[in-house]
């Protein structure tokens, strides 16, 4: 619900009680799966769904996004009865976590200034998140439209009709410039006209020339569908 995968949006206090409500009268746990929750740019973290519902949500939290997504280590904090069977269900998947990147982790937040490092990752997630929002302002064709997110490290952008970003990827991988086909998020065959960027890994001068490449692009694909006409956005 915070800073989502893909959308970079983050679900309004109202939606999430009624998305809570809903579920409690349909008996239906919620997974709250929060790795961003951190990255806020706009200074206090959003409040956790389960903090206000610690008996109808299962919370997934993760050291991927504010250490090192290859110790893969996270956390789970749910309902007891809940709890019980996820150990159950992780030993029959897994027999067992590594020990080792588990002490390790614990002992990175028992020593080291962990607050001081999210902090320092969320001033430089924002700059990229700006140069990414301003590349986008001053290079996209008009039509195209893109989400403004708070926190975490993804941009949606939506074209105008007409173009098709998996039949584009291609032709943007020529250009040296990639990004993730919104079919990808979807699961009946919509978001064809959508993509997901990332600003998370590169520098802002990096983002700039990427979103520069990107609406050359959009532009020539433009282009040829006024010229050819248009590919459709669902198979
Ligand atoms: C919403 C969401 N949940 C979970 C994950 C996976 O995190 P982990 O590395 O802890 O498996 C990601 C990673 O991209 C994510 O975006």
């Amino acid at each position: 619900p915070t800073f989502q995968n893909p959308g970079g949006i983050t679900l309004t206090a109202p939606r999430r009680s009624e998305v809570i409500e809903l579920c409690r009268r349909a008996g239906v746990l919620v997974v709250e799966d929060n790795p961003y929750g951190l990255l806020s740019f706009t200074g206090e973290p959003v409040r956790a769904m389960r903090a206000d519902a610690a008996d109808d949500v299962v919370y997934l939290g993760s050291f991927s996004k504010t250490l090192a997504p290859g110790l893969r280590v996270g956390w789970a904090l749910a309902p007891p009865a809940v709890t019980a069977r996820l150990v159950l269900a992780a030993e029959s998947a897994i027999l067992s976590q590594s020990m080792f990147t588990q002490l390790a982790v614990e002992r990175y937040l028992a020593t080291q200034p962990w607050t001081e490092q999210v902090k320092a990752f969320r001033e430089m997630y924002q700059e990229r998140r700006d140069a990414m929002l301003d590349a986008l302002d001053e290079a996209m064709p008009a039509g195209a439209s893109w989400t403004r997110p708070d926190g975490g490290f993804f941009v949606w952008l939506t074209l105008p009709d007409g173009v098709n970003t998996k039949a584009m990827l291609p032709r943007a991988i020529a250009a040296r410039v990639a990004y993730v086909p919104g079919v990808g998020f979807y699961a009946d065959g919509s978001g064809g006209i959508s993509m997901r960027l990332s600003y998370c890994y590169p520098s802002p001068e990096r983002i700039r020339e990427g979103v520069g490449r990107l609406s050359a692009v959009v532009r020539d694909e433009l282009a040829l569908r006024d010229t050819f006409g248009s590919h459709p956005s669902r198979p």
